[in-house]
């Protein structure tokens, strides 16, 4: 953790003031709390406080100590401690927080940070030129279940990789972040295992709650039972349309060759996502390299990879290892292929 200072005093502002919304909505934050206990609404005043100014300036800290009858310290420990409140300006349109705890360290933080520092700045919580980025290492953030990840503004992007991660920049940096699903970046849900369920798989349906609450015979309070309750159902998932195995759109599949590619080697393509395209008759580099746009949505509908394929340019990755296997991809990524 790197010590955490105020800006410099060419930068600070001279006052701070809640705007008229911000204020009645502070007003009624603060009388939440029991008499006597309005500094329980710190945190939540200074986070508004960043989100109308972009970041926690000096007078910000001490308007809201002021209103909350704090020493103005005590408020600034809170606001250096967390690094979820930015001290200094940042970019207008993303702080990127990487990270650099060691599970995510293991997982590939280090790659991270080093696109952070090709796309935004060589060094931390300094902007981009044109002031719209900026990027900084953090502790661990609490997702490590998903490592590597990311944190920008409210939200977490998790099971990064650094194609994954420059894509997310770029879509901030053209004021479209709000594109990008939060959350997991593979085929996860939440923090279940990647891919697929790996336990409690059988098919055996759970209770339903009412079963589990029904009461011992011995108990009922009266004779005739009263008609138990409709169990209520959870509200189904919403559905998305997916694609039938007739579309027309579907890739050709083709007989599965005695020397099958790795597919692996394409960035964002693990073991479970390689083994649903083989079960759609897909093996080659060769093959992926030919899709075309029709037929990228259907294998992105079919599979639910939700945009993965753009967003990991497979098409590119897998032209280039068609053509000229690890080393043509070295030659365009400047990098080697997982
Ligand atoms: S170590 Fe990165 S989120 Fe926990």
């Amino acid at each position: 953790m790197s010590v955490r200072r105020l800006a410099d005093d060419n930068v600070q502002p001279q006052s701070f003031a809640f705007n008229e919304a911000n204020k009645a909505w502070a007003a009624q934050t603060i009388n939440k709390y029991p008499a006597g206990r309005q500094q329980s609404a710190v945190i939540p005043l200074l986070m508004r406080a960043q989100e109308q100014d972009g970041w926690v300036t000096r007078a910000a800290i001490e308007t809201i100590a002021d209103m909350l009858e704090m020493p103005y310290i005590r408020v600034l420990e809170v606001a250096t401690f967390y690094t979820q409140f930015q001290i200094k300006p940042v970019g207008t349109r993303a702080h990127v927080q990487v990270c650099g705890t060691t599970p995510c360290m293991l997982r590939g933080s280090e790659d991270l940070i080093a696109v952070c520092k090709k796309k935004i700045h060589h060094d931390p919580l300094h902007t981009n030129e044109s002031g719209t980025l900026s990027w900084e290492e953090v502790e661990c953030q609490g997702a490590c279940v998903n490592a590597p990840m990311v944190v920008i503004f409210k939200d977490t992007y998790e099971d990064l990789t650094p194609t994954q991660l420059e894509y997310i920049i770029d879509r901030f940096e053209a004021g479209k972040g709000g594109d990008v699903t939060p959350g997991p970046q593979i085929d996860r849900v939440y923090s279940a295992p990647a891919g697929a369920p790996v336990t409690l798989t059988t098919d055996t349906p759970a209770p339903k709650f009412a079963a589990r609450a029904e009461v011992p015979a011995a108990a009922a309070p009266a004779a005739t039972p009263a008609p138990a309750a409709p169990v209520a159902e959870a509200p189904a998932a919403k559905a998305e349309a997916k694609p039938s195995l007739d579309d027309p759109n579907r890739p050709a599949a083709v007989e599965k060759p005695a020397t099958l590619d790795d597919l692996k080697m394409i960035s964002g393509v693990g073991p479970v996502m390689e083994a649903k395209l083989h079960d759609l008759g897909i093996y080659t580099f060769a093959q992926i390299a030919k899709w075309t746009e029709k037929e990228i949505a259907w294998v992105d509908g079919y599979l639910a990879f939700r945009g993965r394929i753009l967003r990991d340019d497979w098409i590119k990755q897998a032209d280039a290892l068609a053509r000229g296997g690890e080393e043509e991809y070295v030659r365009v990524f400047g990098k080697k292929p997982r």
